[in-house]
């Protein structure tokens, strides 16, 4: 029996969940979604040796080897994938009064990044199988102040692209795909982050694939939506023009990119050593999650109330949540009743991902209503939970994740 994690912690909960003191947790839900080894430690030493400590050689190959793995012409090393959208927004000149079309089922990160320029989160529903945002919901929202439409691929499966990016050219939108569940993911053979304008993955401790804990990566094949990356990742520097001596007028000149001005959203050496050695991993990674993934929805059949995930043909779904449904009817009991029994009598820590984004108090500040997706709203946010599931579980995890859910199910049934 694993012991209690998830005290408090500076983070909150990016780093942890709270566990009572009278629950005892068979399965915690792990704040590390990958695997190390000594590659990885041996590669941090190294780099801790280096000269240069950012940006420098490994920041270099492993956005060189990111690209090629998505199969894209750039791919940019970043800080997270918050800090990435950030900058995709800016290089599309995102402005007040543009809206774009976002999904409402993801971390809020996706529509921060539309606020913080000013800009509108308009929120398209969600398919109710894949929990992705619906192409025939982008179309009714589009007005003439679309500019973009942000996916996200939840859960480690892609949304249905073809549709998208149909509607994105019919009405001149940019597609940004938020792959922070879905390196690796693939929609009819194609990779997450290379069918969209851009593609913005996350390295969090939780996710697939991590560098330290924290990092993120854009990629594109656009040469000027390139050339904006590069500048507004780092503050936007360039040499002077009447530049005589290295030094004269000084080592650097600044200037705006159509007028956004520059971040410090740069990755160090470190974490880019880590993530050289971790894309290395990323199949194995992503292979150990679908086994999972495929044994809990084989353990899980017939429970009456309980739906497993459901796999699109379409895709290479990559697991990186393992999402259950709890039918209210069927089961007899609400999805909070039997996700208290399955945490504090079976001790496996369930979480929900998401509520929808436009429920949040910032959000109702700006007007945002309570029910502008009902599918999201009703259909999935009162039904859902993910339970833990990461590569390192073993046999006996799994065992006891179906056997909660088994045994959480019988108890709450009236
Ligand atoms: C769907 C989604 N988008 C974006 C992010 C933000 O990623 P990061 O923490 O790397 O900024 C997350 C993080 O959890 C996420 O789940």
């Amino acid at each position: 029996m694993s012991k209690n994690v998830g005290k408090e912690s500076e983070g909150g909960i990016t780093s942890s969940y709270k566990v009572d003191d009278d629950v005892v947790l068979k399965v915690p839900y792990s704040f590390f979604g990958s695997i190390y080894d000594e590659e990885e430690e041996k590669a941090v030493l190294a780099a801790m040796k280096q000269d240069s400590l950012t940006m420098g050689p490994n920041v270099q190959e492993f956005q060189a080897k990111f690209a090629e793995y998505v199969g894209t012409k750039y791919a940019f090393a970043v800080s997270n994938c918050t800090t990435a959208m950030h900058v995709c927004s800016q290089v599309i000149g995102l402005r007040p009064g543009d809206e774009v079309i976002v999904t409402p089922n993801t971390f809020i990160a996706t529509s921060l990044v539309i606020l913080k320029e000013g800009a509108r989160p308009v929120y398209a529903d969600i398919d109710p199988r894949t929990f992705n945002i619906d192409p025939k919901e982008i179309e009714k929202k589009i007005t003439n102040r679309t500019k973009a439409i942000y996916v996200v691929h939840y859960g480690g499966q892609m949304c249905d692209m073809d549709p998208i990016m149909e509607i994105a050219r019919k009405y001149h939108l940019v597609v940004l795909e938020d792959c922070a569940h879905a390196p690796g993911a693939e929609y009819k053979g194609r990779k997450a982050g290379s069918i969209g304008d851009f593609g913005c993955f996350s390295f969090h401790s939780l996710k697939n694939m991590t560098t330290l804990g924290e990092g993120g990566m854009i990629t594109c094949n656009n040469d000027r939506y390139a050339e904006g990356i590069e500048k507004l990742r780092c503050m936007n520097l360039e040499n002077w023009k009447d530049q005589t001596d290295y030094w004269i007028p000084s080592h650097f000149d600044v200037v705006d990119f159509d007028g956004k001005w520059g971040n410090n959203y740069r990755m160090n050496e470190a974490q880019a050593a880590v993530g050289i050695a971790q894309l290395k991993k990323l199949d194995m990674l992503n292979a150990k999650r679908i086994e999972f993934g495929r044994y809990i929805t084989e353990g899980l059949q017939g429970i009456k109330g309980i739906t497993p995930v459901y796999e699109d043909p379409n895709c290479k779904h990559v697991y990186h949540l393992y999402t259950i449904c709890v039918e209210e009817e069927e089961l007899g009991a609400s999805r909070d009743d039997f996700l208290r029994v399955l945490y504090r009598e079976e001790g496996i820590q369930g979480i929900l991902h998401y509520q929808p984004t436009y429920h949040f108090t910032g959000l109702k500040r700006l007007g945002y209503g309570q029910n502008l997706c009902p599918i999201a709203e009703k259909f999935f946010y009162k039904r859902e939970l993910n339970t833990p599931h990461h590569p390192r579980l073993t046999k006996d995890d799994l065992d006891a994740i179906i056997e909660g859910v088994k045994n959480a199910a019988r108890k709450v049934r009236k």
